[in-house]
């Protein structure tokens, strides 16, 4: 029978399962901190990775072949033993019952002779594996599935079909376990070198089950698939008691690929992990039950060349065991992946530990986009929204990001909830909503169905993303507008649990241990955040209908944000016009987010600067409000204060980490500690990273004021303590330049680029005149006034003398 899925892809093949590989969902056993309790690994009900094959004639002139797969778990395919294509961890992870992604290779090379087999290795991956935070498994399905078709088109317009059926033999492998988050177990001695090829016979094989599994949510691969990204070599290889330790260098999300050089049966066992102890030796910094990142690998004696396939890890650090000496190993590198995407920013200046910042964070970006935005690649890998949404302009300053949002997003319309709800996590999965107990949604996490179509709107220019999200948005909304009619104060989100300013860290670390107890962000500051994200929510829905064309819904919410804000003004701002909280991030969104009238502005910025001061400069701000801390002062004039805070290196702030050492962003900012203790949380978490878009916008001084950027504002802060400073940005209209030098104390040199199609505007404050050399024009500031230039498409050099 012929099935058509919605993209138009007519299925000959069936969907065919494994029956030896079913088994039924454990639940581990939660701690009192919700995580799983320990269980050792061997009582971890790991499952084997399978070998499948499928014998094919190739009869004619081969015009082309083509294989179209996707799987229950995670595939590698291969013709006649060679791998196909160079895509990692397929099919990659998405909302799967409703968008599961399937892959075409053109296999036209591989098939050059009659006979051929068609061979896969199928593993649990994350449609069955030890998942999310607790390790929660079978959270798609309970057995390996897979569905295939190999079309062979011949000259003369004969096409023949090779196709998943019940003919399709399957049996273990050497992967004794393959297990996304614990590892993978791969015995050599049992690698079966015959099996993808023609000739083998076997009495032990069994026949895959037809089944009448869906196909209609099968979605062909977008661009963004999974690959490698970089070979790392080690930087630094030493023993420590029986076994060696290499350190790549940096953080990352990957694997590895070693050469051994060892006996027969010789076991080697590998792990991670992304941080030394404070004497320097090898200890997990992930230590929670079915989050080992270990891998252990049985040798055969013979081309020992091992590179995991079902899993992957975050790491700095690799500690191999069971070797007898060093010379067993003869190569070793390590593999970052991340999905493929463009990089379209570029950003260096005269001060080293920004650009290391800068470099941390695209890092921790690509470790983060393995098929869905994730939390880290270590822990937990999952989808949590409310990281999303802070980051995603610094997202898309660094890569082109949308379509792999795009995806993302259209994972999200189909988990929004019946009454409107958008998950904390997405995919939300069963695991995560055991721990949480009945919580679906959160401010600040939700509104990422709001925030992130509002960011790629206006980075890409593209009215599509808010046209496909628009109900969903208004979904969002309203579902919030009904928890407050009922709430005991109208317009005032409260009364359910909130991540709030999560990690907030005078709230949640403790600093003299470097312990953090994380809810205790939320606990402090879930009371006041939630309205401000809905009345923030809100104003970012009128701009949208706006643009869409709905004059009557905006005139809604405008007077809805107007019934917010009075609200929110009546419970929080007290009668001389004070904001009832003492801590930064309350004071950055109420001014960020317009909550205030003019005089209590001005006294909440006041507030937040004498914050700052007593916190000696360092932030205090939480997931959902450090992106706006820099901006909130710059506003306001206070430059002077935000450099002491941006360049601050004592914890809280950006630097602490780079002046640690850090090649990635972490989850917390004193994850190590001044002695060198390290706290086992995530090194590799993009959320605080969110400020790499500040330094974009203002250091290297690319703005966009319209969409895609067709229109440019140039407006470095000049009076930043660098002496140069370097942006690219490449928009949809091509590459956005701003270079600018500090000739001397009384003179800067600057150079632009605006692409064709896209008009710029210069402006700079506080200086005597500017000349641009291409016009030759001379342009004189009367008054401190600002001196604004319009400029069309082109290459521009500048000369601004300084007062
Ligand atoms: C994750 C975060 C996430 C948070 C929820 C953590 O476990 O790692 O990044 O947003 O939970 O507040």
């Amino acid at each position: 029978m012929r099935m058509k899925t919605d993209n138009n892809e007519i299925w000959y093949g069936k969907w065919i399962s494994l029956p030896l590989s079913k088994r039924a969902r454990t639940e581990p056993e939660l701690g009192e901190d919700g995580n799983a309790a320990y269980v050792p690994l061997e009582r971890m009900e790991l499952a084997p990775a399978f070998q499948l094959r499928k014998k094919f004639i190739a009869k004619g002139k081969l015009k082309k072949a083509s294989l179209y797969v996707t799987a229950h778990g995670i595939y590698k395919a291969f013709i006649d033993g060679v791998v196909i294509g160079n895509q990692e961890l397929t099919p990659g992870h998405s909302s799967y019952h409703n968008r599961l992604m399937y892959q075409i290779y053109d296999v036209t090379k591989l098939i050059n002779k009659e006979e051929h087999v068609l061979g896969f290795y199928l593993a649990d991956g994350w449609w069955m594996g030890h998942i999310g935070f607790a390790g929660d498994d079978c959270q798609y399905g309970n057995e390996l599935a897979i569905i295939f078709q190999l079309k062979l088109e011949y000259e003369g317009d004969n096409v023949e079909w090779v196709i998943s059926d019940s003919s399709v033999v399957y049996q273990s492998s050497g992967y004794k376990y393959a297990d996304l988050f614990v590892g993978e177990y791969y015995d050599a001695t049992l690698r079966d070198k015959d099996f993808f090829l023609p000739e083998y016979k076997s009495d032990n094989l069994l026949s895959c089950k037809e089944e009448n599994y869906a196909i209609s949510n099968l979605m062909k691969q977008s661009k963004n698939e999974i690959t490698v990204q970089k070979r790392i070599e080690p930087i630094k290889t030493w023993n420590e008691n029986d076994s060696i330790i290499f350190d790549f260098g940096q953080v990352l999300a990957g694997k590895y690929k070693i050469h051994l050089d060892c006996g027969k049966c010789q076991k080697v066992i590998i792990e991670c992990t992304e941080v030394l102890n404070p004497n320097g030796q090898f200890e997990p910094n992930i230590r929670e039950t079915y989050k080992n990142q270990t891998d252990i690998y049985i040798c055969s004696g013979e081309n020992d060349v091992y590179e995991p396939m079902f899993t992957y890890h975050g790491f700095r650090y690799l500690r191999i065991s069971g070797i007898k000496y060093k010379k067993q190993i003869v190569f070793i590198e390590a593999l970052s992946i991340t999905s493929k995407m463009e990089r379209t920013g570029e950003f260096c200046c005269s001060d080293q530990r920004l650009n290391r910042l800068q470099e941390n964070i695209y890092n921790s970006q690509c470790s983060n986009m393995i098929s869905i935005p994730t939390d880290c690649p270590q822990r937990e890998k999952a989808g949590w929204t409310g990281d999303v949404q802070i980051f995603a302009p610094t997202a898309c300053f660094n890569s082109n990001v949308y379509s792999f949002f795009e995806d993302w997003l259209s994972d999200m319309r189909f988990e929004q909830k019946e009454n409107g709800e958008i998950p904390i996590i997405l995919p939300y999965i069963d695991g995560y909503k055991r721990i949480f107990e009945g919580i679906f949604s959160s401010a600040g996490w939700g509104d990422v169905c709001i925030i992130l179509p509002w960011v790629l709107y206006n980075e890409y220019n593209e009215i599509d993303i808010l046209m496909d999200n628009f109900e969903m948005m208004e979904r969002w909304v309203s579902y919030i507008t009904s928890c407050v009619s009922n709430s005991s104060e109208r317009y005032i989100w409260n009364g359910v649990f909130h991540f709030g300013d999560w990690l907030t860290p005078s709230v949640s670390i403790n600093f003299e241990t470097g312990e953090v107890d994380m809810m205790q962000s939320a606990y402090a500051t879930k009371d006041m955040v939630p309205t401000m994200y809905y009345y923030y929510s809100c104003s970012l829905l009128i701009k949208i209908c706006e643009i869409l064309g709905y004059d009557k819904k905006a005139s809604y919410y405008s007077q809805l944000s107007g019934k917010i804000k009075k609200a929110f003004n009546d419970k929080f701002v007290d009668e001389n016009g004070v904001l009832k909280s003492n801590l930064q991030g309350e004071h950055v969104l109420a001014i960020h987010f317009k909550l205030l009238d003019e005089e209590s502005e001005k006294i909440a910025f006041a507030r937040l600067k004498s914050l700052l001061e007593k916190n000696s400069n360092r932030l205090d701000t939480g997931f959902l409000s450090v992106a706006f801390l820099l901006d909130v002062l710059h506003d306001h004039g206070a430059d002077e204060l935000l450099f002491k805070v941006l360049f601050n290196e004592e914890s809280p702030s950006w630097l602490y980490e780079v002046k640690n050492g850090a090649t990635s962003i972490w989850e917390s900012w004193q994850a190590i500690m001044p002695d060198g203790k390290v706290a086992g949380l995530s090194m590799n978490h993009y959320a605080f990273g969110c400020v790499g878009d500040w330094i974009y916008r203002n250091i290297a001084g690319i703005n966009k004021l319209a969409p895609g950027y067709k229109k440019i504002l140039f407006k470095p802060l000049f009076n930043v303590p660098l002496d140069w400073a370097k942006g690219m940005h490449d928009t949809v209209y091509g590459k956005v330049i701003c270079d600018w030098k500090k000739v001397d104390s009384k003179n800067i040199e600057v150079r632009l680029a605006i692409p064709e199609e896209a008009t710029g505007l210069f402006e700079v404050d506080n200086i005597k005149s500017c000349i641009v050399y291409n016009t030759n024009q001379e342009y004189k500031a009367a008054d401190n006034e600002r001196i604004s230039i319009p400029l069309s498409a082109g290459e521009y050099e500048l000369k601004l003398q300084l007062l």
